[in-house]
């Protein structure tokens, strides 16, 4: 069984929440929903840190999460993160210890199911890179700067991407460090790997495991929780 790191960013300021706390720190059910999140991996087998990049005034906050939620066997550790999530994420990718798959997943995504989790580990430990994701539903257009459509591609191949993402902890290392020095910003872990040549495998995934990014997606949230749907 492959040893692991867990990296939750929860840096970010959640502008787009329109709330003056951050979107992994609003409470959802009988608690945070970053809390919610971890607790989703807190039993992984191989699980040896999880480590939460997070802004300055909220690093007290998360180490008191982290000691509740997670087991004595799993190491905490919580720093301050960068102006933007990848810059959040090489930061505490540095401070991973020696494990063989770096798993990345969204504070803000906390109903994520464990056999998806496991599914992506496997593939990962395997192929070197695989992410969570689900086929497309809407139709999606390529547009130029003038909203022109130039392009409908064949939505068989297209997939929306999710977290977790997990990836050979070298691999990534190497991904990170060259898009530094590339100044390279992508939108997602696995286009940093994938720039740089390497495979990564698409895992079939659920809808259920949203981002909570605008009110409507909290409201969703809580009415998940409340009926009983969050687990
Ligand atoms: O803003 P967005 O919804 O893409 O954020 C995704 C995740 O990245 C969130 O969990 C957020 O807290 C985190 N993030 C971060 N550092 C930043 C910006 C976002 O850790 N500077």
């Amino acid at each position: 069984m492959a040893t692991k790191a867990l990296i939750i960013p929860a840096a970010g300021i959640g502008s787009r929440m329109q709330k003056d706390i951050p979107k992994p720190f609003l409470q959802l059910g009988d608690c945070t929903i970053i809390e919610q999140t971890i607790q989703r991996f807190s039993s992984l087998d191989g699980l040896k840190q999880v480590i939460v990049p997070t802004s300055k005034s909220y690093l007290g906050a998360t180490k008191e999460i982290l000691q509740k939620a997670l087991p004595a066997d799993v190491e905490g550790i919580v720093l301050v993160g960068g102006n933007t999530r990848q810059e959040s994420i090489h930061k505490a990718l540095k401070e991973a210890g020696d494990v063989h798959l770096i798993i990345v997943h969204d504070a803000v995504r906390p109903f994520v199911r464990q056999e998806h989790i496991c599914n992506c580990c496997e593939a990962a430990d395997l192929n070197g890179g695989a992410v969570l994701g689900v086929p497309a539903k809407d139709t999606i257009k390529k547009i130029d700067g003038n909203r022109i459509i130039r392009e409908t591609p064949s939505r068989k191949y297209l997939w929306q991407t999710q977290t977790p993402q997990v990836f050979q902890k070298e691999l990534l290392m190497e991904a990170y460090q060259k898009a530094s020095e590339d100044d390279f910003l992508g939108t997602d872990d696995s286009s940093l790997v994938e720039r740089l040549g390497y495979t990564v495998v698409m895992v079939e995934g659920d809808r259920s495991n949203f981002k909570i990014t605008y009110p409507l997606d909290l409201e969703l949230a809580q009415l998940l929780v409340e009926k009983g749907r969050g687990s």
